[in-house]
């Protein structure tokens, strides 16, 4: 089975300054290859909007993936609204909280989607996540917006770090399985092992962040996509990038 994930599209408003950055475009053109690559599901995992959950945004965005008549799933980032994207995108929800997590079965591996898209899970969704991590089997896929760890890319980890990293770990941990993360929101590219625990940051469709310097810098207008093979023994991913689009060259 083949997954495409996308992240942080950072689409803003028809007219909306995105610094310079086709956003539109850029989305436009990472869905391109990613229906070119013929995946069998598509998952965004969060900031979809530049800087806060619109609906006009919402709908755009929704309008692109019908179109390309491939399954897709939604996650929220930290500039999304969970409950603007459960009613657009028509998420069942049922968990009486405003989180978006669920799980699913992938090639016949455990899924879990969560929603951190506060910088951290409510404690009903932790319960969840333990219920889910026993009860799967020796493989488990996870999709979420933050890594659950620090990085080592010095201006994400010092301010923009998921606050419940430890009790995330912890749960991850506890259970002598492999848990293949895949995450973005630190816009770069990265694997970190932790134990069983694999993190793949996802590069965004916005631009890239300098993972070495303290304070903010742009390291690449170059954009990205996850192509994730899933087969019932082993999970295999690769980045691709394509070259990013400015409004005014
Ligand atoms: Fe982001």
């Amino acid at each position: 089975m083949k997954i495409a994930q996308i992240t942080d599209l950072h689409i803003g408003l028809e007219g909306q300054e995105t610094f310079n950055i086709d956003v539109r475009d850029n989305f436009l053109l990472i869905l391109g290859e990613v229906v070119y690559s013929q995946p069998d599901l598509i998952v965004l995992t969060g900031d979809l909007c530049f800087d806060q959950g619109e609906v006009e945004i919402y709908h755009w965005i929704k309008e692109k993936l019908d179109n390309t008549d491939i399954p897709y799933l939604v996650l929220p980032g930290n500039h999304d609204n969970p409950q603007m994207m459960m009613e657009i995108f028509e998420i069942d929800y049922s968990h009486g909280d405003e989180e978006i997590y669920f799980a699913k079965k992938l090639a016949k591996t455990t899924a879990l989607f969560l929603d951190n898209s506060k910088a951290r899970h409510s404690d009903n969704q932790k319960k969840w996540l333990k219920r889910q991590l026993h009860q799967a089997d020796k493989n488990i896929l996870v999709f979420m917006h933050y890594p659950p760890a620090k990085c080592g890319v010095s201006f994400m980890d010092k301010n923009y770090a998921l606050q419940d990293m430890k009790d995330l770990q912890k749960l991850f941990h506890k259970y002598e399985k492999n848990i293949y993360l895949f995450c973005g929101h630190y816009h770069t590219e990265k694997i970190i092992h932790l134990d069983n625990l694999h993190i793949a940051i996802t590069p965004a469709t916005y631009f890239q962040i300098n993972p070495y310097q303290e304070e903010f810098e742009v390291d690449t207008y170059q954009i990205g996509f996850r192509l994730i093979e899933l087969s019932k023994s082993r999970c295999m991913s690769k980045v691709r990038y394509i070259e990013g689009k400015k409004l005014n060259p």
